[in-house]
C-alpha cells in the first residue's frame, strides 16, 4: 500500500472537509451578523431563530442549537441540529417543544465552531398569574431615525412578549418616505420588489443593534401590516404597486416568503393566530392585509363603499375570530389589530374617514361591532398600530348614539393605538402648535366623545399591563429619533377596570 506523508494526508482531509472545518478567525458577529430572535410563545414551546451570514454556496450549513434554563447553559434542557440552505436564505428556525409553562429560557446556536449571542425567551404561562406585561409596537422606518424605542423595550423586565403590529420594514427606496440626511439609507437603494430585494432589506434592518437587542431579550408575536409588502396592500394589489413592477401576486408571495424566513413566527397555518396566557389573557392576532382585505374605494361617496362584498378580514378569518372569542374563558381578550377599528371623525369636512382603516370597510366593521355586541364580551381590548400616533378609545361606531361618554356605557371594547417606533407622523411635517390644535379638535366632545386621548407628535411604544382586576396602558415616548439615545419616559397612563369599558386616569378602587 502506498503511504502518503502525514502532511499530504492532512491536506487531503482538509480539502475533503472544507465545508465543515471551523475557521478560528471567525467572530460570532461574522457568522451570526443578524443576531438571534424568538417568538410565538405557547405554554410548551417557542420558536428560536438565527441566520448564517457566511454561507457555503450550493451546500447546506449544519447548525447546532441548544436551550437551557440559565444563561451559562449549566442546566441544559434541549438541543438539536438544523441544516439550512440557500432556499431559505440560510435562516434557521426551530420550534422548540416540551418546555415548561411560564418558564424563562436561554438559547444559542453554533456553526463553524462559533457560538451565536445568547438569546433569552419565555414560554406562556398555563396556570393563574397575577400579572402580564406586553410591549405593543408598530412602524419602524430605518431611514427616519434610530430604533431607540426598541432599545428601551429591550431593557424592560419580565415581558411576556413584544406584540408587533406590523410595518416592521418599509419597502421604499432612499428618501421616498424616509430621509437620507442621517445616513441610514435603505438597502438596496431602490424600492424592493424581488426575492433578493426583500431579503436584503430584512438583512439591513436586522443588523441594527437596537432591533437585535430587543429580539435577543424578548419573544415577539408579530403580524405584517402593509409595508412588509407595499403601501396600503390588500389581497390583490397595493397603492404602491404599479403594473410595470410586475405581477402583484408574485411580489406578494415573495414578501410572504421572506417574512416567514426572517421573522420568528410559527409556520404551517395562516398568520392570524391565537395565544393563551393562562386564564388571565388570550391574544388574537388578526391579518388585515392579505387574508381577506378587498380593494379600497376612494371615498364614502363611491357606490361600492358599503358593499357586502368588501371585507377587511374575509369570511374565514371572521368566523375564526368569532369562534375564538366565544370559546375563550380568559379574563382579558386582546386583539392585535393593524388599523383603527373605532369610528374616527376628523372634525373636518370632506376628510371624515380613513379609507385604509376599518372606517373604510363599513359593512364588515358594523358586522364585527354587532358580533361583539350580541355576545356581550367583557374585557375586550384592541391594540392597534399603523397611524404613527397614540390613541385611547372607548370603542364604538356610534359615539353620538347609545354611548355614554361619562361612564363608557354602550362601548363595545377598549381600543389602544400605539405610536410608531420611529416612522414619521404629523409632527415631522407640521409645526407643534398646529398639530396640537388638531389634537384638541379630535378630542373635543362634539367631534369624538369616545376618544379619551390622542397624541399625533411622539414616537415610542405602548406597555400594556394586565391583572385580574385592571388593565393599564403606559405610553412610553422616546426623547430622540435623530440621535441614538435610549432615553424614554411614560408620558400618559390609563387604567381600564375589569368588567367595564371605561378609561380611568387613576387606578380603580377595589
Ligand atoms: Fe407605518
Amino acid at each position: 500500500m502506498k503511504r502518503f506523508p502525514f502532511y499530504t494526508l492532512l491536506l487531503l482531509l482538509l480539502v475533503a472537509c472544507k465545508s465543515t472545518i471551523p475557521d478560528l478567525s471567525y467572530e460570532p458577529g461574522d457568522i451570526f451578523m443578524h443576531g438571534v430572535a424568538s417568538g410565538d410563545p405557547l405554554a410548551d414551546r417557542v420558536i428560536i431563530w438565527t441566520r448564517i451570514t457566511i454561507p457555503h454556496a450550493d451546500s447546506s450549513v449544519a447548525v447546532q442549537w441548544e436551550m437551557a434554563r440559565d444563561a451559562e447553559f449549566r442546566i441544559p434542557v434541549q438541543q438539536g441540529n438544523f441544516n439550512t440552505t440557500a432556499e431559505r436564505d440560510f435562516t434557521v428556525k426551530v420550534d422548540v417543544g416540551e418546555l415548561r409553562p411560564g418558564g424563562e429560557y436561554y438559547y444559542r446556536f453554533k456553526a463553524y465552531g462559533v457560538y451565536s449571542p445568547v438569546g433569552r425567551t419565555r414560554t406562556a404561562p398555563a396556570g393563574s398569574v397575577d400579572s402580564l406585561r406586553f410591549a405593543v409596537v408598530s412602524c419602524s422606518n430605518y431611514e427616519w431615525g434610530y430604533f431607540n424605542a426598541y432599545s428601551h423595550i429591550a431593557k424592560q423586565p419580565d415581558l411576556a412578549a413584544v406584540i408587533h403590529l406590523g410595518d416592521y420594514i418599509y419597502e421604499y427606496g432612499p428618501g421616498v418616505y424616509g430621509d437620507t440626511t442621517i445616513g441610514r439609507i435603505h438597502e438596496p437603494p431602490y424600492e424592493i420588489i424581488t426575492l433578493a430585494d426583500y431579503r436584503m432589506r430584512y438583512g439591513q434592518y436586522r443588523r441594527d443593534p437596537d432591533l437585535q437587542e430587543v429580539h435577543k431579550n424578548h419573544p415577539f408575536i408579530s403580524i405584517w401590516d402593509d409595508h412588509e409588502i407595499a403601501n396600503n396592500a390588500y389581497m390583490d394589489g397595493a397603492q404602491n404597486h404599479q403594473p410595470e413592477e410586475g405581477d402583484f401576486q408574485v411580489r406578494r408571495n415573495v414578501a410572504k416568503q421572506v417574512y416567514y424566513e426572517w421573522m420568528p413566527v410559527r409556520e404551517g397555518g395562516p398568520l392570524y393566530r391565537k395565544f393563551d396566557f393562562g386564564p388571565l389573557a388570550t391574544l388574537i392576532m388578526l391579518d388585515e392585509r392579505l387574508a381577506g382585505r378587498t380593494a379600497p374605494v376612494p371615498g364614502p361617496d363611491d357606490s361600492g363603499f358599503s358593499s357586502k362584498e368588501r371585507s377587511m378580514l374575509g369570511e374565514e378569518q371572521f368566523q375564526w375570530l368569532t369562534s375564538q372569542l366565544v370559546r375563550t374563558r380568559s379574563t382579558w381578550k386582546i386583539i392585535g389589530n393593524q388599523v383603527i377599528f373605532s369610528r374616527l371623525n376628523t372634525g373636518r369636512e370632506n376628510l371624515n374617514l380613513n379609507m385604509d382603516a376599518w372606517d373604510g370597510y363599513p359593512y364588515e366593521q358594523a358586522r364585527l361591532a354587532e358580533m361583539f355586541s350580541i355576545n356581550q364580551f367583557d374585557n375586550l381590548i384592541m391594540v392597534t398600530g399603523d397611524t404613527h400616533s397614540s390613541w385611547v378609545f372607548e370603542s364604538t361606531l356610534d359615539p353620538f348614539g347609545a354611548y355614554n361618554a361619562k361612564t363608557g356605557e354602550g362601548a363595545l371594547a377598549i381600543e389602544l393605538g400605539t405610536t410608531s417606533i420611529n416612522s414619521a407622523n404629523s409632527n415631522e411635517s407640521n409645526p407643534d402648535s398646529l398639530v396640537m390644535i388638531h389634537e384638541r379638535l379630535l378630542l373635543s366632545e362634539e367631534v369624538n366623545p369616545h376618544l379619551k386621548y390622542v397624541n399625533l407628535r411622539d414616537h415610542g411604544y405602548l406597555l400594556l399591563s394586565l391583572s385580574p382586576t385592571a388593565a393599564r396602558a403606559d405610553f412610553y415616548f422616546v426623547k430622540s429619533l435623530r440621535q441614538r439615545n435610549v432615553e424614554a419616559g411614560i408620558e400618559a397612563r390609563f387604567w381600564v377596570p375589569a368588567g367595564e369599558y371605561h378609561i380611568l386616569k387613576s387606578p380603580p378602587q377595589d
